[in-house]
């Protein structure tokens, strides 16, 4: 955690800026706290690997008195909340010699599909529209101003599109997971400020702090959905966004539905903030075809329907509220791998990529994902190894074009 992120920080039950407590746990250089006690007005948090968990229950109790033991291993151990066999296994990955991949350690620390989602994140179609949407808007004047706030942003997959494209004043990634945080701080979004907290109490944030605040993917397994609506319009700037990708509609049919509400009520609950819905598959469909974003279509509940999912932006910049003509950047920000969606066979100077869902679940759910990629692929050159940028020359630029390279974080897999 930067020191200076304690002045960003406030107690999610009290509102006072925590303070650390000066006492055998803190473990600080410089401008980094790696570990200590945050205390506030009315209770304490603790600070484990660099993450503030500004969350009270049983595990941060425990993990706090760990750390005041002497025993930061311990009481990070304990906020990841593995069963034994996986905390075994954890540690072992921890002690091997040579560096441990994103991979590996989704995989342990994973209990469920959720893994496989985050894993395979970089190319689903809820992640491709949501990506182009926030560095689309994030370079937009006002929203270039300030601070992002990526909330339930999980393992930092979309926290790194912005940490890597917005000129900013920094990005905070928030979770009530801190495994999550975890592997986002030392794999996805290194860059990234991580902060634990439940978007289903205040949030651990003074008023008008961030210039955008972004809930992709999450809204819908919110419960206080009235109370995060509220929150996230105290903690955007007035002249600020707050963008929704991907909400479940309770009229559509989703997977891991969670507990959707229908788009009139989404819109209700913002209404202050100028709120604007979109159709996904709408979107969706302009991306891939056309390579263009339309915020200028704003539709009605009633026009929304039955589809299953949709985005909103909510802002009082009418401005940002038009076409976007998209420009796909070649950059390339950690290193480029195969799409793990594609399995590699090497056939003499070429290589033949196939297709291959990881589970007949995640098929079903992301069959969108069929209309860019491919079923196989040849490519000539050697794709069994690690990836020549020389050797594949132009067609480097063409085979990221259509996700079959994907721009990874180093040790992603
Ligand atoms: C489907 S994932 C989406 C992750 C990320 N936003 C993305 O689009 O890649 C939903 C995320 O919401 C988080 N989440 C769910 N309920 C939450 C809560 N009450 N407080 C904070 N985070 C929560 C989960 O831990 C998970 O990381
Ligand atoms: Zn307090």
């Amino acid at each position: 955690m930067r020191h200076d992120l304690l002045t960003l920080l406030r107690c999610p039950f009290c509102g006072t800026q925590p303070s650390l407590i000066n006492n055998n746990s803190l473990v600080q250089e410089s401008n980094h706290v790696e570990s200590g006690v945050l205390g506030c007005a009315c209770c304490a948090f603790p600070v484990v690997a660099g993450i503030p968990v500004m969350v009270t229950n049983e595990t941060t109790t425990k993990a706090m008195h760990e750390l005041e033991a002497g025993h930061p291993e311990a009481a990070f151990l304990s906020l990841l909340e593995l069963d034994k066999t996986r905390t075994t296994a954890f540690r072992k990955l921890l002690q091997q010699d040579k560096p441990i991949t994103y991979r590996q350690a989704v995989d342990i620390l994973s209990s469920d599909e959720e893994g496989t989602y985050f894993f395979y994140r970089f190319t689903d179609p809820t992640y491709l529209l949501a990506k182009a949407l926030l560095e689309t808007i994030s370079q937009e004047s006002p929203l270039t101003a300030g601070m992002t706030l990526d909330l339930c942003g999980g393992s930092g997959h979309l926290t790194r599109v912005m940490t890597s494209s917005k000129p900013t004043k920094g990005v905070v990634l928030a979770d009530k997971a801190f495994w999550k945080l975890w592997l986002a701080t030392h794999f996805v979004a290194p860059e990234c400020n991580p902060v634990c907290c439940d978007a289903n109490q205040p949030l651990p944030f003074p008023r008008e702090t961030f210039s955008m605040v972004t809930l992709s993917d999450a809204f819908s397994y919110i419960w206080q959905k009235r109370l995060l609506s509220e929150e996230m319009m105290r903690i955007c700037e007035p002249a600020g966004a707050i963008v929704i990708p991907h909400v479940h509609n309770a009229l559509g049919e989703n997977f891991s539905a969670g507990l959707p509400l229908e788009p009139a009520a989404y819109q209700e609950l913002l209404s202050p903030c100028n709120p604007h819905l979109f159709s996904d598959r709408t979107l969706l469909n302009d991306f891939l075809k056309c390579n263009t974003l339309d915020l200028k279509r704003n539709l009605t509940p009633e026009t929304i329907g039955r589809e299953p999912s949709l985005t909103i932006v909510a802002t009082q910049q009418q401005s940002l509220f038009r076409e976007y003509s998209l420009t796909q950047t070649d950059a390339v920000t950690g290193s480029l791998q195969v799409n793990p969606l594609y399995r590699v066979t090497r056939q003499g100077n070429t290589s033949v990529l196939t297709l291959t869902f990881p589970t007949p679940e995640y098929e079903e759910e992301f069959r969108a994902c069929q209309q860019y990629l491919k079923d196989t692929v040849t490519v000539n050159a050697d794709l069994t190894n690690p990836i020549s940028l020389e050797e594949l020359g132009s067609d480097a630029k063409d085979l990221m074009r259509r996700y079959i390279l994907i721009d990874a974080p180093p040790h992603y897999y």
